[in-house]
């Protein structure tokens, strides 16, 4: 977050600036299907009244009138039937479109004409007059421009998530949150509501689920994979009044609310209140760290499924939703293999092995909520073993769950991690502790929730997609509209506008009006995407140089300082590194004054920087950092923690790159740079040998072994004393990682950040 006021002050009077042009496009979002403008504008004003048309639209109009009393202090009088005075009215039409929701939107200088084709339809229509009303406005008379809409949604479901577990959110955030997806046309609230962190939820037949369950001793406050704690008890969860005044809420406002309890795993904090569910039966307690428990509920013991299903029963009449969803994600099977109980259970129901009895363990819960009436969503965990008989897969690692899914014709909500995990960093330059890789807005603006290895009937099978938003490091409202907005905007768009209508340019052309939306509601948000992009690239065959880019609008100077000589000047082109030392940039306005926070990057350059490097096999897509260049570009990752755009990941794989110093050298030693974070499953290699060659052909392995040392950021160092020309490193993955270690059963990742050679 930026926490100096002033520099975000002076940015936000910048990227306002933008959206006084007369060119500004209209901040609508999601963009309408169609829409065709008129000339002038109607005025709307206290004497406005709203007409209902159409019946049992009262609900709409005091949503209306709700927001223009809390933001232009006023209310307008609402009747059936139309007067001499302007007048906005909500009407039904049919308008033939394959899902519900459509509306037509007919603004002139007299009236302001909403048809949908049902309640929800109008209320979109609602929020979209809104987003055409004024965020500066001089007096009451609120200029809204003539205009004709025509729309609709692209998909059926339309979803947020909100992990209340790891940090709890009260009724009065929950309501402001259901308010932000109303006004992007979301329907869809999963409510994630058990976690191993917390049980937020009141249970009349369990009270302990809640006495013990809701709270945790204290918190993780530091990065995962380190050990400070904050000392402080943390509890928190609704009572059953509660959450029907929520669910009253959001049906308000056309959004249904799913539920999930999760099971068999995240489930710690049920354990410790019930250990009976558990294979060991304990002692548990709630966690008070972030990650995966080897302690899960028991697949054996029939009492579980039981509790389950009193659980389900309270969860059932509480929430009207046609799905709940029962988790079904991480959830390791150290204990079941262990657990007499679940053994028996194995071999009474002739299940091969322990996916099978999680498959078995979902599909009998299936068979319960089915029994009364509700279907299930499940993480895409649940296709391991075999998938539940009626199960919604929601996919979140990566596209491959959801598209298996499809193609045994269950339906699919797609949320892979990257894009539309919405808690993850989405600037390079964070300064506040966030979870997860990089997840810019444009990276949310282009995802396709319909893969295109999918055929048409498949396609159909894809329901929608949703944004998560899990809550390690958001533990208030600020921080969690800081990573909503602007990312949520172009999610919407995503989930609402046909895809063919769709396209990067046109949303940041609007994005300055999406911004100053904000401002004028009063919620925070992020401007990262106008932060200065810094890019270490190559610079011709063996260089390096430091890249900089600025999205602000001409005329904006990047200043840049070396610290090495001292120098400051204006940036012009990339800058050749030609030694070791610190550098620094910033955005300037015309008048030379500091708009942004400055960048740094520190090279640290040795005899492979910037030289020729090939690898034999290219590391994952998702850990790529832009390629082998990142392993000789002078930048050595040494703060302990991962910033994975640095990092070249091998999920299985060995490291095996060779360098061409470009002539002999003499070379004292070489370091390769490497990480270890079990709990991310990143182990260290389990090998590491350096060669050297004179042709690149023929390779002789070093005699010295590499000394590892470190932790975290590992370094694994020889010395040569003699010259090369090519020299080769092979660093052998771990493997498949072994029982009782985090990620047990699953292929190691390697990570290796840089090469060095002396
Ligand atoms: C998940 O992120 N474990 C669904
Ligand atoms: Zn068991």
């Amino acid at each position: 977050m930026i926490r100096n006021m002033k520099l975000k002050f002076l940015l936000f009077v910048f990227i306002h600036s933008l959206d006084v042009n007369a060119q500004t496009p209209l901040p609508l979002v999601p963009a309408p299907v169609s829409m065709t403008m008129g000339k002038g504008n109607f005025i709307l004003s206290p004497q406005t009244t709203i007409v209902l048309e159409g019946s049992n639209l009262e609900k709409e109009a005091s949503f209306l009138n709700d927001y223009l009393m809390q933001f232009y202090g006023y209310s307008l009088p609402v009747g059936t039937k139309k007067t001499n005075q302007q007048s906005i009215v909500l009407n039904y039409e049919r308008l033939d479109q394959p899902l519900p929701g459509a509306y037509n939107l007919h603004i002139n200088e007299k009236e302001v004409y909403i048809a949908g084709d049902n309640a929800a339809g109008v209320f979109y229509g609602i929020q979209t007059l809104i987003q055409l009303l004024p965020v500066n406005p001089a007096n009451k008379q609120l200029q809204v421009p003539q205009l004709s809409i025509e729309d609709r949604p692209r998909f059926a479901y339309r979803g947020m998530h909100l992990d209340v577990a790891r940090h709890f959110f009260s009724v009065k955030e929950v309501k402001k949150y259901i308010d932000y997806l109303a006004l992007y046309k979301f329907n869809n609230f999963h409510w994630h509501l058990t976690e191993d962190q917390g049980w937020r939820i009141e249970i009349k037949k369990y009270p302990k689920l809640t006495e013990v369950g809701s709270c945790r001793a204290q918190t993780l406050s530091g990065r995962y994979g380190s050990d400070v704690y904050d000392g402080k008890k943390y509890c928190g969860f609704y009572t059953q009044e509660e959450i029907k005044e929520v669910v009253q809420y959001a049906a308000d406002r056309h959004i249904n609310v799913i539920p999930e309890i999760d099971i068999p795993g995240h489930s710690l904090a049920a354990l410790s209140s019930y250990p009976f569910l558990g294979c060991t039966k304990g002692p548990y307690k709630v966690m008070e760290t972030w990650g995966v428990s080897n302690e899960v509920l028991c697949a054996g013991n029939d009492s579980t499924y039981r509790f389950y299903e009193d659980v389900l029963d309270e969860i059932i009449q509480l929430f009207p939703s046609a799905y709940i969803h029962i988790g079904g994600d991480e959830c390791p099977k150290e204990r079941w293999k262990t657990c007499p109980v679940c053994q028996q259970k194995m071999k009474k129901e002739s299940l091969p092995d322990e996916h099978a009895l999680q498959s078995y363990f979902i599909t009998r819960i299936e068979k319960y909520i089915n029994s009364k009436g509700r279907k299930i969503i499940g993480w895409d965990e649940i296709l391991e073993g075999g998938l539940a008989p009626n199960a919604t897969v929601m996919s979140w690692r990566g596209e491959a769950g959801g598209i298996a899914a499809a193609k045994q014709n269950h339906y699919v909500i797609m949320t892979p991690e990257n894009p539309l995990y919405i808690n993850h960093q989405q600037s390079r330059n964070e300064d506040s502790v966030t979870q997860g890789g990089y997840n810019p807005i444009e990276n949310v603006y282009q995802y396709n929730p319909v893969p295109s290895i999918l055929t048409e009937k498949q396609a159909k099978y894809i329901l929608g997609a949703q944004g998560n938003m899990w809550s390690e490091y958001i533990s208030n409202t600020s921080k969690l509209e800081y990573m909503l907005f602007p990312r949520m905007a172009a999610l919407a768009e995503v989930l609402w506008t046909p895809q063919e209508k769709r396209n990067w340019p046109g949303f940041e052309k609007r994005l300055p009006g999406i911004l100053a939306q904000y401002r004028f509601r009063g919620l925070n948000y992020s401007t990262a995407f106008y932060d200065l992009q810094p890019a270490v690239i190559r610079s011709g065959d063996t260089g390096i140089a430091w890249k900089l880019e600025s999205r602000l609008p001409d005329g904006k100077i990047i200043y840049v300082i070396d610290s090495t000589t001292n120098a400051s000047f204006t940036y012009t082109q990339p800058i050749e590194i030609k030694q070791s030392g610190l550098w620094g940039a910033a955005l300037t306005d015309s008048k030379n004054k500091i708009i942004s926070k400055w960048t740094w990057q520190s090279f640290n350059l040795n005899l492979a920087s910037g030289k020729k490097i090939t690898l034999r096999v290219e590391p994952n897509k998702s850990y790529s950092a832009g390629g082998a260049f990142a392993l000789v570009d002078g930048i050595q990752n040494n703060k302990g923690m991962l910033r994975s755009a640095q990092f070249l990941g091998f999920n299985g794989n060995d490291l095996e790159a060779v360098i061409d110093l470009g002539s002999y050298k003499t070379v004292d030693s070489i370091i390769l740079h490497a990480f270890e974070q079990k709990g991310s499953w990143i182990y260290a290699p389990a090998s590491v040998t350096f060669f050297t060659s004179i042709d690149g052909k023929e390779f002789n392995p070093l005699k010295e072994k590499p000394q590892r040392s470190g932790t975290k950021n590992l370094e694994y160092a020889c010395r040569v004393n003699s010259q090369t020309r090519f020299i080769k490193v092979v660093a052998k993955n771990y493997g498949m990682i072994p029982p009782g270690e985090p990620g047990a059963g699953n292929k190691a990742w390697l990570f290796a950040d840089e090469i060095e050679v002396k």
